[in-house]
């Protein structure tokens, strides 16, 4: 398999239209032990989109993106910072999840550089539908899809940065120049020493996207 290009239709009509493509998607291997794929959901009219990195062990199960623990945290900071959780979509720049077994448990795998490159047609299908005004990018995994490989978010964290200008390929993406924001993945935040401080730290960024699109 040599990336997704091959599942996504040429010219999609709608989110819906993206996620059926998506369930039969043979782009990598990690279609094979993960469940199901876990597309995007929101609003199609969004004017924020979330990227996170790949479906967790509880969202592979349940075929929706961010259901588990870190879900829960990313709706209760959405809250915290003002921004009306009907004008999001929410996606994962992987959408499988890559595990390893041990026993019966299925332990996270960091997606590598090759499932990035694999799965971001599905990324750019659904940037070319939505038109976001802004894309909230959560962690590494999205920082390197959307920014390309050497992304880190220690140092971009908490600014806005024009996008896809601020990629590596912005041809890449079909859409006008909007606005992006890195901040922590809300996985961090709950693997944090100081959670309340990680907390407040993913708050106050989100605080800056709340801003950017009032
Ligand atoms: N973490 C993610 O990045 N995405 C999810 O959907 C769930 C957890
Ligand atoms: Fe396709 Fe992405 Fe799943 Fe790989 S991770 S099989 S590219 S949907």
């Amino acid at each position: 398999p040599a990336g997704a290009q091959q599942w996504v239709p040429p010219h999609p009509r709608s989110i819906d239209e993206l996620k059926s493509s998506a369930a039969d998607c043979h782009g990598c291997e990690l279609h094979r032990d993960a469940t199901q794929t876990v597309f995007g959901r929101g609003a199609p009219d969004a004017r924020i989109v979330f990227v996170g990195e790949q479906p967790g062990d509880i969202e592979d199960q349940r075929g929706l993106p961010f259901v588990g623990p870190a879900g829960r945290l990313l709706r209760e900071a959405v809250d915290d910072a003002g921004i009306d959780p009907a004008e999001l979509y929410i996606t994962n720049a992987v959408k499988h999840f890559r595990f390893e077994s041990r026993g019966s448990r299925r332990i996270h795998q960091t997606p590598g550089p090759a499932h990035i490159t694999s799965c971001r047609p599905w990324l750019v299908a659904e940037f070319s539908l939505l038109k976001p005004e802004l894309v909230v990018i959560l962690g590494a995994t999205a920082g390197k899809a959307l920014l390309g490989p050497s992304f880190r978010v220690t140092r971009a964290r908490g600014q806005l940065m024009p996008w896809p200008a601020s990629a590596q390929h912005p041809e890449d993406f079909p859409v006008a120049d909007i606005q992006a924001l890195a901040t922590i993945h809300p996985s961090a935040v709950l693997r944090a020493d100081d959670r309340e401080e990680a907390y407040r730290g993913l708050v106050d960024d989100l605080r800056i996207a709340a801003r950017a699109v009032a």
